[in-house]
């Protein structure tokens, strides 16, 4: 098990999905759980207050990855429904209820059971999979981070304007560094990696080496696709 923390805009998904690729391993969005919690919630006229509702609403659903890493719930995919800035928000604060946290540590720990697997979030090292072989925590400027963002929603036809997403990105830290359940917060033993000045495939090369390095005989380029 691969585990990959950090704050919202690091540059985790990129850099996790294509460390998934590389090693040939599966990728599990952690964060695209929150999402769909927060996404059915406002589909099924539930309050994003409403901790055992939608610790309810979690359970009743089948939440799977695809060999691209894609979430399908029920089957179904959810595609960018779950990525506007709406439920950007909902997805924080949803991911505040002990009761949601539990439901979806309970699926997290099932999609993680087997190995050969990259899981990426913001408690995986610390909570989720604590005795992960391997660990890092992305960190990026907020500067950066905003940046990154802001492209993404632009690129969409979102219409937000780069001071409010920086000001979303400051917000959403606070949120998840402050969240009483499972703060974000670096596991001891994780390795801190400064994304500022790398691009994606940097992160992807630096990672992919300090894998190799601590598993140097079942780790081998040639079989991976
Ligand atoms: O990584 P993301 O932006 O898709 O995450 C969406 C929200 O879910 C974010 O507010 C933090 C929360 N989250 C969490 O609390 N724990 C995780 N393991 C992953 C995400």
């Amino acid at each position: 098990v691969i585990a990959i923390d950090g704050p919202s805009g690091a540059g985790k998904s990129t850099a996790a999905r294509g460390l998934a690729r590389e090693l040939g391993f599966g990728y599990v969005d952690t964060g695209a759980l929150y999402r769909s919690v927060a996404w059915l919630a406002t589909r099924g006229g539930v309050d994003w207050s409403d901790g055992p509702a939608l610790a309810a609403l979690a359970g009743s659903r089948r939440f799977e990855f695809d060999p691209e890493g894609r979430l399908r719930i029920d089957g179904e995919p959810v595609d960018d429904r779950i990525r506007t800035p709406e439920i950007s928000r909902g997805a924080s604060v949803v991911a505040r209820h002990p009761e949601v946290r539990r439901a979806l540590l309970a699926i997290q720990r099932e999609l993680g059971r087997q190995g050969g697997v990259v899981l990426e979030g913001r408690d995986i090292g610390t909570v989720v999979f604590p005795d992960a072989e391997v660990k890092f925590f992305l960190v990026a400027s907020v500067r950066e981070r905003a940046r990154r963002r802001y492209a993404e929603l632009r690129a969409r036809g979102d219409e937000i304007s780069f001071e409010q997403v920086e000001r979303e990105q400051v917000e959403r830290d606070r949120a998840d560094r402050e969240r009483a359940v499972s703060p974000l917060v670096q596991a001891d033993d994780a390795e801190e990696i400064d994304c500022d000045g790398l691009d994606a495939g940097e992160v992807i090369e630096l990672m992919k080496s300090r894998v190799a390095a601590r598993f140097p005989l079942t780790w081998d380029t040639k079989n991976t696709k």
